[in-house]
């Protein structure tokens, strides 16, 4: 045969185009794209329906260790099968160095934990918790050649959080070697001090959450993140952005020229701060994340934001913890006071059903917006495009057929180990017919057949989002470093 796998009758979306043809492919790569072509080892027909590049999932968190004692239920076979379940066939995960240890170390760890067990491809952000002069001066440049090209930094969490000179001193190692810089922001000290108010007055259940995490904080710290890039003259781009007031900060500066990207997720959409709770019950805590989710007008905000462009990137930010059991929201079985509360939820297979559904088939969203903001930007943001990221001739054949029907969505339909979904009920519009990476059928609409190993480590190159420079006012220049008086 011609081909190993050719898939027929293709309503094939892109980030810019639609088009109907048939996908023919060889050795995992797409070779032939038109109408009528020739015979494959394994046919599919499509039936006419969307076939969109499979989803790139640029934040999440798989068998990340965390500062306190609870484990994230989900390791590189779990995450990435459910992953691929979802549509999505590429993932990003980090490699958190912790304090006073290498980043080398950290990414080594990672690299071992993920070799033969993830069934989809991936790279990794490194989080960056401990800039020493050997990390900026010899670690991180030397990741960054070799395939590392991201890297995120935290403004809280105690284990985590860099002070401004740090994050000066890290972006401007991101400049030099022209990493992308992601950016939680949240301001630590706002954070300390309402919790321990909250606490002090008994104010303990997880609604409370939200109040120790108000938009201000977001909007504070996204602020001067944004100013510390400037000054460095560096793109970053600020994760899991909430809602207006953050997004307010990022138009702002954009009007200025100012290179700076976002990314937001699923619970910014279809979650408010009500699902942490009306009442003092702990449910709520099913629904803690930070930022937390904020409310409906701030949703509307957020839509607006994905649909005209303020957003490259539309991850799930999954952080799987689960409800019962030693490991998670309710550590033997303990109801724990909101700020002992692991945060973060889990995501990772809901997040292209999710959007499809309540997006695309709602007539919220364009299919190309869609493929856009799930695959193509990720991929641009973070150095894996054109291979990742879209149909086309040598791309690889990442692809997902969508199914269109109604159901509502129970914890049971989904392959993540966690026990709880956050949008238990739902209705969704769509799903995966099938999900299809490098070729192979990793899902078929009812059944995943595993492949372990077959997902492999990608080699990031330098992210092509960092040169869409013409719409800036300032040219990003690689090759400077901060000191050389430009
Ligand atoms: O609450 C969240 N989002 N936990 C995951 C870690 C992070 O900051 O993204
Ligand atoms: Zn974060
Ligand atoms: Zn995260
Ligand atoms: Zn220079």
């Amino acid at each position: 045969a011609a081909f190993d796998l050719v898939v027929r009758n293709a309503r094939v979306i892109t980030a810019a185009d639609e088009m109907h043809c048939d996908i023919g492919v060889k050795d995992g790569r797409i070779m032939q794209m038109g109408a009528g072509l020739a015979g494959g080892t394994r046919e599919i027909d499509a039936q006419g329906r969307a076939v969109t590049p499979g989803g790139v999932d640029a934040h999440c968190h798989l068998e990340e260790i965390t500062s306190g004692p609870v484990r994230m239920a989900d390791d590189f076979d779990t995450g990435t099968r459910a992953a691929a379940c979802g549509g999505t066939t590429t993932v990003i995960p980090f490699a958190a160095q912790q304090k006073g240890h290498s980043l080398r170390a950290a990414v080594e760890e990672y690299r071992q934990r993920a070799a033969g067990r993830a069934h989809v491809d991936y790279a990794f952000h490194m989080i960056v918790t401990d800039p020493t002069p050997e990390v900026l001066e010899r670690e991180l440049p030397a990741l960054i050649a070799e395939g590392f090209t991201s890297f995120k930094i935290y403004m809280t969490y105690d284990a985590l959080k860099l002070d401004d000179g740090q994050i000066l001193d890290v972006l401007s190692v991101a400049r030099a070697h022209g990493a992308m810089a992601m950016v939680h922001a949240e301001n630590a000290e706002c954070i300390a001090w309402l919790t321990r108010k909250l606490e002090a007055a008994g104010r303990t259940a997880p609604r409370f959450h939200a109040v120790a995490r108000p938009m201000l904080v977001e909007r504070e710290a996204t602020h001067r993140a944004i100013s510390l890039a400037e000054l460095v003259d560096v793109p970053i781009l600020i994760v899991h952005v909430s809602g207006r007031e953050a997004v307010e900060q990022i138009r702002w500066a954009r009007s200025k020229g100012l290179k700076i990207f976002a990314e937001t997720c699923p619970q910014y959409l279809f979650l408010t701060s009500e699902d942490l709770g009306l009442d003092d019950s702990y449910e709520g805590a099913k629904c803690v994340c930070s930022p937390p989710p904020r409310d409906s007008a701030n949703q509307e905000v957020i839509w607006d934001g994905l649909n005209d462009g303020l957003f490259s990137v539309f991850s799930s930010d999954h952080a799987p913890f689960r409800w019962d059991g030693e490991q998670g929201k309710r550590p033997q079985g303990q109801e724990v006071a909101f700020g002992r509360i692991p945060n973060g939820i889990p995501g990772i297979e809901t997040r292209m059903p999710l959007l499809w559904s309540q997006g695309v088939l709602a007539g919220r969203m364009t299919p190309q917006r869609f493929v856009e903001l799930t695959s193509t930007g990720p991929a641009k943001a973070y150095g894996l495009h054109p291979r990742k990221g879209c149909i086309a001739i040598g791309a690889d054949a990442d692809l997902v057929i969508w199914q269109e029907g109604d159901f509502t969505l129970t914890n049971g339909m989904l392959h993540h180990n966690v026990d709880y979904t956050p949008y238990e009920g739902m209705q969704f519009k769509a799903w995966p017919a099938m999900t299809i990476a490098r070729g192979q059928v990793l899902w078929d609409g009812r059944h995943f057949t595993p492949a372990p190993g077959h997902g492999q480590l990608l080699a990031c190159g330098e992210p092509s989002l960092l040169a869409e420079r013409a719409r800036f006012t300032h040219r990003y220049r690689p090759q400077c470093t901060a000191d050389d008086g430009c």
